[in-house]
């Protein structure tokens, strides 16, 4: 089968990998208010078409966080990467070093950071959580610092875990268990079951030897409740700042209180983000919180942006609203669980051509300069599109 868009790889990853892993990623929390309206609102925004502009020459690079990018995208942090397809971080990185454009590999990912660092040239970034136990949170950042990670993206909204339905529903369990609920589903998936069955990491790479780690996940939403720190401050922000001495970027900001805090604390870039409508549902869509945060901050940090992201008009949108850059989590999984490598290197090129196209069709030459003058307007200067 061709793979046209995005939506195209989240329908073979849904048949290609049992459904509590599908479903971790493409779920939201509660009842996925938030996770629907991110796309709803991106949706609804509509691009200002212009004509007879000279577009022979485009182009889509720029520069991210003090690196030079080839499209206005970074991989996302996200969990269990190697559950979705064998070495999946690995796969990950690679296609994103091929694209060129920044890997994020998440504290909660299979493959561990040395894994990553043996498996690519480029630098990667490392997404930290602050955990309980400083001690070990501080020997993640020193492993980041080891492996050369070009940045160090701190996730600051899942002090607590936000419930998952279908999670709990399903049974998800790390490593991932046969039992008599999940056999057929599994026995369907055989290809899955070798490569990430039968592969060499089923657990979270990053927290080997970590006490905690040992103590056996049967719930994701359990550990993470009793590892995570509900008391985390702006100082323990300044703490991470203290220890970590290359680009710091803070992820999954809505306000654009805490967006100035962030820029206070000295941070690089901040992402805005509703963790994917993983978090707190019934919170704003990423989209609609954007602008007021760009307007806010946007000339003291780089502004990137979050949640619902599926194609290159959604860049566009986004660009047009202040963000420097995307992170695409799902995108990515759907690609990933696909078939790999190979497949993310096929959806980043497919992003990549519509963010060209888009680009074209609104005359605008270059990404760099794209414009709030990108989005259509009614007469009193409001934007078309639910809720702006
Ligand atoms: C982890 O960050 C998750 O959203 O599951």
């Amino acid at each position: 089968m061709a793979f046209t868009n995005v939506q195209d790889f989240r329908e073979v990853a849904r048949r290609k990998i049992p459904r509590s892993i599908f479903e971790y990623g493409d779920g939201g929390s509660y009842d996925e208010m938030t996770l629907r309206a991110n796309r709803r609102d991106l949706e609804s925004l509509r691009l200002s078409q212009r004509v007879m502009v000279d577009m022979s020459r485009r182009s889509i690079k720029t520069r991210i966080v003090g690196s030079d990018v080839s499209l206005p995208l970074i991989i996302a942090p996200t969990g269990l990467g190697g559950l979705f397809y064998a070495d999946g971080e690995i796969h990950g990185a690679r296609a994103a070093e091929n694209a060129g454009i920044p890997f994020c590999l998440s504290t909660m990912s299979i493959c561990s950071i040395e894994d990553v660092r043996a498996a690519v040239k480029t630098p990667f970034w490392f997404q930290l959580y602050v955990m309980r136990d400083r001690g070990f949170t501080r020997s993640l950042v020193e492993r980041a610092v080891a492996a050369k990670c070009s940045a160090l993206v701190l996730t600051v909204d899942l002090q607590v875990g936000g419930q998952r339905h279908r999670d709990i529903k399903n049974g998800l369990s790390i490593p991932p268990r046969l039992t008599f609920a999940n056999a057929f589903d599994i026995a369907s998936k055989p290809r899955w079951a070798l490569g990430v069955l039968a592969g060499r990491r089923r657990s979270f790479g990053n927290l080997e030897g970590a006490p905690a780690a040992e103590e056996g996940l049967a719930s994701l939403a359990h550990w993470v409740g009793g590892q995570f720190d509900p008391s985390l401050t702006w100082d323990d922000v300044d703490w991470v700042r203290s220890i970590w001495p290359g680009k710091l970027v803070i992820k999954g900001l809505l306000d654009e209180r805490d967006a100035r805090e962030a820029v206070e604390r000295g941070a690089d870039a901040i992402v805005v983000s509703n963790h994917g409508g993983r978090q707190l549902d019934g919170a704003s869509s990423s989209i609609a919180a954007l602008p007021a945060i760009a307007d806010a901050v946007g000339g003291a940090t780089e502004v990137l942006f979050d949640g619902g992201v599926r194609s290159g008009q959604d860049v566009l949108k986004a660009l047009a609203l202040g963000a420097k850059a995307c992170m695409i989590g799902r995108a990515y999984l759907y690609a990933l669980a696909s078939g790999g490598q190979r497949r993310v290197e096929e959806m980043l090129g497919i992003l990549g051509k519509e963010l060209d196209t888009s680009m074209a069709l609104t005359g605008v030459h270059d990404v760099k300069t794209v414009s709030p003058e990108t989005l259509l307007r009614r007469s009193d200067g409001s934007l078309v599109g639910h809720d702006h």
